[in-house]
């Protein structure tokens, strides 16, 4: 790239934010990342660094923070941001509303404020396959209807999508893409970075790899009574590195000028379903180990189904996920014993 384009990553010491970080220097950007540490750790971005041999430019920086925000737009020539920083438990979110509100959607604000004040004209969105609920028909598309949030913070990526929809079309200079996740899983392969959880993780594969690491005695599987093959909830789990690479793949559209509408949505998953009971048989399999559980009462809130039709990504985005589920748990596991100092 002769005049490398450089892109800000909001929330880039986060678990996908590190990933797609590396992706984007990989393909020739330059990044620079911010990051308030509300829900990661400064050594995640040493990982980057150690990744790809080199420093990268951060800031310490509280996307809720106009004025601090702003300094970060005066001080880097950016075109384009990656949007990630938002908490993301959904479980917490039930607890505290308010807390997600205000946090999910003020620091999204003050991004779109700033990008229109600056002139900066591409923004990527990370949203979530939650919006979708408990779709009647699946694989879901991009135009299957929103169910109304079943939490809190999938309340909070339906609003953000809005707002960057009708701010797009509101606003001449403005350009947005949401990347649907579905179930964001994995770790580089360096074992370098990963999911970092504090405290109980509210997902999966890091509640099995701390339960293989025998952090928690027991894994607990939410209902096995769903009216699916095994009885347990079918998810659509998507590599981490795919998921970098799907960014990398929407910056490039963006900045190659090539969007068809000035809002666009993608979903980024495999377009394959796996059930819990699978994923702790292939997890077990993968790393030659056995992991204790127990089947216990379905958790609140859950869909029994849902996963991608890739379609769009695949064709308009040229991506598509290509890690095996096999590597993908092979790499959490080792994330797990790098972070615990396990052999
Ligand atoms: C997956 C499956 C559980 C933990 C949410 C958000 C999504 C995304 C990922 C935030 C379900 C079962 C889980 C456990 C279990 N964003 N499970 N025992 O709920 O599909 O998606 O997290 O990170 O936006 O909606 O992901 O990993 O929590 O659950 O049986 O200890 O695993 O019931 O069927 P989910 P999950």
């Amino acid at each position: 790239m002769a005049n490398k384009e450089t892109v800000l990553v909001s929330g880039g010491a986060g678990y996908i934010g590190t990933h797609t970080a590396v992706a984007l220097v990989e393909a020739g950007y330059d990044v620079v990342i911010i990051d308030n540490f509300s829900n990661s750790e400064p050594s995640a971005v040493e990982g980057v660094e150690k990744i790809l041999g080199r420093k990268v430019a951060f800031e310490k920086v509280d996307t809720c923070d106009k004025d601090a925000l702003r300094k970060v737009f005066e001080k880097y020539p950016f075109n384009t941001v990656i949007h990630f920083a938002a908490y993301k438990a959904v479980g917490e979110s039930m607890a505290e509303p308010l807390k997600y509100y205000q946090n999910n959607l003020v620091s999204f604000m003050n991004i779109v404020e700033m990008m229109k004040e600056f002139n900066r004209p591409n923004i990527l969105f990370s949203s979530s396959a939650t919006v979708y609920g408990d779709a009647e028909k699946l694989p879901v598309t991009e135009t299957t209807p929103r169910q109304p949030a079943t939490s809190p913070y999938g309340n909070t990526k339906q609003i953000a999508e809005d707002i960057l929809r009708d701010c797009c079309r509101a606003y001449e200079g403005l350009y947005g893409i949401a990347l649907r996740y579905f179930n964001p899983i994995g770790a580089h392969p360096s074992a370098l970075i990963g999911e970092l959880p504090r405290g109980v993780p509210n997902n999966l594969i890091p509640f099995v790899t701390q339960t293989a690491a025998g952090i928690r005695p027991m894994l607990s599987v939410f209902g096995s009574d769903y009216n699916t093959p095994d009885g347990t909830c079918l998810r659509d789990y998507i590599d981490v590195v795919d998921l970098a690479k799907a960014h990398v793949a929407a910056v490039n559209r963006m900045t190659g000028h090539k969007m068809e509408q000035k809002y666009e949505i993608f979903n980024v998953g495999t377009g394959t379903p796996l059930s819990v009971l699978e994923l702790i048989t292939r997890f077990e399999t993968a790393n030659d180990l056995k992991l204790p559980y127990k089947i216990v009462d379905r958790r609140p809130g859950d869909v029994p189904a849902v996963w991608a039709d890739t379609a769009l990504a695949n064709e308009v985005l040229g991506w598509k996920a290509e890690r095996d589920i096999d590597d993908t748990l092979r790499a959490s596991w080792a994330w797990e014993k790098h972070v615990r100092g396990i052999k």
